[in-house]
């Protein structure tokens, strides 16, 4: 299992307390992938899948509650958090709502290759442009990047149940 690449650790030791580095079963890899590599993985030339913005947003289907709890354990742990919060913005874009504006597809491209998302996807380069920082591959797996997918879903409908409940009138 991979972590942050060392700039991103770097950064989130410099803003945030980073609340540890992945499950305790991985803290000597990660210390030692953190030490040892100096250059970030080359990321370059992953070409995307076509047509990432269309059809439904992924916070249209429903979630599953431990990939979900999973994905809000990752979404710390791998310095997402440094960056993001729901409801407001941090350096990176605010993530509330972000399942009900984005497609699986595109979420976990962002996610896994932001680099190129930024480079190649218009919605991605307008992001970038708008928030003058590219955001780092955080090395997660596709399995783990679609936890935190889980996780953005959970809690875009947390917010949609509230509102229900708020709009409630007799
Ligand atoms: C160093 C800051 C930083 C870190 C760390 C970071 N991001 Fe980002 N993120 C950004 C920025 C900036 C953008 C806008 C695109 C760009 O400029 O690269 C973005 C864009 C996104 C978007 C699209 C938001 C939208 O409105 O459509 C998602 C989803 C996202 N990040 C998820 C994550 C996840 C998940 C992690 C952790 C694995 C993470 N980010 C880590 C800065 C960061």
């Amino acid at each position: 299992m991979r972590c942050a690449s060392p700039g991103v650790v770097l950064l989130a030791l410099v803003s945030v307390t980073l609340s540890g580095c992945g499950g305790a079963k991985d803290a000597g890899e990660e210390k030692a992938a953190t030490v040892s590599s100096t250059s970030t993985p080359s990321p370059g030339a992953v070409a995307l899948p076509a047509n990432l913005d269309q059809g439904p947003r992924a916070g249209e289907s429903d979630y599953e509650e431990a990939k979900a709890k999973l994905g809000e354990a990752l979404f710390k742990d791998k310095g997402c958090s440094a960056c993001h919060a729901f409801g407001k913005r941090v350096t990176g874009p605010d993530l509330a709502g972000v399942s009900m504006r984005r497609t699986q597809a595109w979420m976990e491209q962002q996610i896994l290759h932001p680099e190129t998302m930024t480079k190649q996807d218009p919605i991605s380069h307008q992001l970038f442009a708008q928030f003058a920082l590219q955001m780092p591959n955080q090395g997660l797996t596709p399995e783990e990047a679609r936890a935190v997918i889980e996780y953005f879903k959970h809690k875009d409908h947390e917010v949609g149940e509230g509102r229900e409940a708020g709009k409630e009138k007799d």
